[in-house]
């Protein structure tokens, strides 16, 4: 884990626990790559950013969140075609995710500087799909908020696309085969084992021990 600054702890309070100053430390949370591209000459080749600042926001209508810096390409890009996509990030991914959220999309070409391959949408006009994500989000911008640091774009989930294995013969979608990764205050994390599901701790043992036959 990151070190944290002397300067971000304060007092040791009676209960024994140290307050911290402010921050946005949720964690975990995921790490992304957005897939966009702009409408002008320059801001039209399509473009990767790894995004950990990501969010579900409401799920009828399915909506999602990601913040960005004004100073990235991509947040020109997203702005001007009004498009991204949500391209979940599983191992295989990571050492791409991680050059992707420390080069620009104005210098370099990212999919081609990762050996990567950037699919067009039937729901969008401009922002690619990255073929080798395990699943992907293509959203319309709804909105933007100029927060401080970063802009969050909440983005209307207008198509879901996923890889065949992650679907069973019932339709049933199983992310936990896609070996997807956290985001954990600076790290990257794989995820251990099923520690149970939604209603785990009300369903009745029949049920516990079915659905969590053979898991963990
Ligand atoms: C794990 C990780 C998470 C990141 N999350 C964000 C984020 O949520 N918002 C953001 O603006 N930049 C984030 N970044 C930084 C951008 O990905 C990085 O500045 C990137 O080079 C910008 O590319 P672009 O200029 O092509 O848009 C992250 C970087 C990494 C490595």
């Amino acid at each position: 884990m990151a070190t944290l600054d002397r300067n971000d702890l304060e007092t040791l309070r009676p209960d024994g626990r140290i307050r911290l100053r402010p921050a946005a430390l949720l964690s975990p949370v995921p790490v992304v790559l957005v897939g966009c591209r702009g409408t002008t000459e320059a801001t039209a080749r399509p473009n990767l950013i790894a995004i950990a600042w990501t969010g579900t926001v409401c799920s009828d209508p399915p909506l999602v969140s990601v913040s960005i810096r004004k100073s990235r390409f991509s947040h020109l890009q997203v702005t001007e075609s009004g498009e991204f996509t949500v391209n979940l990030v599983d191992a295989s991914l990571l050492r791409a995710a991680d050059l992707c959220g420390v080069k620009s999309g104005r210098d370099v070409d990212k999919f081609a500087l990762c050996g990567l391959q950037a699919a067009d949408s039937d729901r969008l006009r401009h922002a690619p799909t990255l073929a080798e994500s395990p699943l992907t989000l293509e959203c319309r911008v709804r909105s933007v908020a100029e927060l401080g640091s970063h802009d969050q774009f909440l983005g209307e989930v207008v198509g879901v696309t996923v890889r065949p294995d992650l679907l069973g013969e019932d339709g049933r979608l199983s992310l936990d085969r896609a070996n997807l990764v956290g985001y954990l205050h600076g790290e990257y994390w794989s995820l251990g084992r099923c520690l149970g599901f939604f209603g785990f701790s009300v369903a009745a043992p029949a049920v516990l021990s079915r659905r969590m036959k053979g898991r963990g």
